[in-house]
């Protein structure tokens, strides 16, 4: 799957600008505020409707405009390809496949995949626990747009619930309250199983990449957290655990008025010898990661795909060691379209080795 091109029109600091990157690698080169991130948070807005760097789409509209306009061609495996439009105003949203309107986001996802790593993500690690949930699942909503529907359902039923713990005792109350939790068990199950089982399949891959990337920490690895002890290996048990959970807490939910297990609680962290890596790492090491991470991302989409997704890499070899830019543009160089930005200099050597272009701000 590729993008073949790009129109926006009053998106950040682009009136209108046009691009067409290459099948296999291009360069965005530019000064500070020449608009390189505002490119890539256009082209993975056409894959999650969603910014990376804002919750409100609002704030990708140009300053002096009422919307903005996205269009792209994507090709994936059909011959022709497909054009995507995507209008964003204030408080109207326009959504189109082939000239087609698209009501339910859910019927969206996946006509364009993308995984993204922004100087941002460096901080995913610091971050509070909801980030790194929200990063799983992107992913899987990425590779089953279904999810998206699970999401909800888990929301809504995690909101109703909460509503409920708060209100006053009364002997109805655990009777509705049960009803609540049979939902909360079936929804709170799968997500905690979709989640454990995808940082399985993503530390396998970091398993692989990270000795290359890292050799001096490459045994760092992944795990989910969580407080489901007897979840079993794979998350098979999930159902039963979260019961039995749900009943240790019972008389504590009461009487602190909200959810005290369940997936918004979960996270997950990379551990190497010395404990948390996040306690010890340099900033260079969180990099390497953070790319072993990426990388990782990627192939799993390709994996349940099977195809590539585009890789949008904003400035990812500052602050690496020249040794180390060449490292990771080898592990980068795997296949697939990869967008890079950058504020000064040139395709590192096994990057440019495929086909290339340099679009200049
Ligand atoms: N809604 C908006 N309307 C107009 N301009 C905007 C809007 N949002 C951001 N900008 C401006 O767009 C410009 C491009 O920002 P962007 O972050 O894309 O730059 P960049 O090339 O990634 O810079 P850097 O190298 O510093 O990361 C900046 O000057 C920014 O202030
Ligand atoms: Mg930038």
């Amino acid at each position: 799957m590729r993008l073949s091109s790009l129109q926006l029109r009053q998106f950040r600091n682009f009136r209108s600008f046009g691009l067409e990157p290459s099948e296999g690698v291009t360069l965005i080169r530019g000064a500070n505020g020449a608009g390189k991130t505002s490119l890539l948070e256009a082209i993975s807005f056409v894959a999650l409707l969603k910014s990376f760097r804002s919750t409100r789409s609002q704030e990708m509209i140009h300053f002096k405009s009422e919307a903005f306009n996205l269009r792209a061609t994507i090709l994936n495996g059909r011959a022709e390809g497909d054009d995507v439009s995507l209008g964003f105003g204030r408080g109207e949203r326009r959504v189109e496949i082939n000239g087609a309107r698209i009501v339910r986001f859910k019927d969206y996802y996946g006509i364009f995949r993308a995984v993204v790593f922004s100087p941002r993500d460096m901080e995913l690690l610091f971050r509070e626990p909801a980030m790194r949930r929200d990063w799983l699942d992107r992913i899987l909503l990425q590779v089953d747009p279904g999810a998206h529907d699970l999401f909800l359902r888990y929301q809504k039923t995690l909101k109703g619930k909460g509503a409920l713990l708060k209100q006053p005792p009364d002997p109805q109350r655990l009777k509705v309250l049960e009803a609540w939790d049979k939902k909360f068990v079936e929804f709170g199950a799968e997500i905690g199983r979709r989640r454990s089982r995808l940082v399985t399949s993503l530390a396998a891959h970091v398993a692989d990449t990270l000795p290359r990337l890292l050799p001096e920490a490459g045994d760092a690895a992944l795990s989910y957290r969580h407080d489901l002890e007897d979840a079993g290996e794979d998350f098979s048990n999930a159902e039963a655990a979260l019961r039995f959970k749900l009943e240790e807490l019972r008389e504590q939910e009461l009487e602190r008025g909200r959810a005290l297990t369940g997936p918004h609680l979960h996270d997950w962290a990379v551990t190497g010898s010395s404990g948390e890596v996040r306690r010890y790492f340099s900033r260079g090491q969180i990099r390497q990661l953070m790319l072993a991470l990426v990388i990782a991302e990627k192939r799993y989409i390709a994996e349940c795909t099977g195809e590539h997704p585009v890789l949008l890499l904003d400035d990812i070899f500052s602050e690496l060691d020249p040794g180390k830019v060449d490292i990771a543009a080898h592990e980068l160089s795997g296949g697939g379209q990869v967008i890079v930005t950058t504020c000064q200099g040139d395709l590192p050597p096994s990057l440019a080795a495929r086909p290339h272009c340099v679009i200049d701000l």
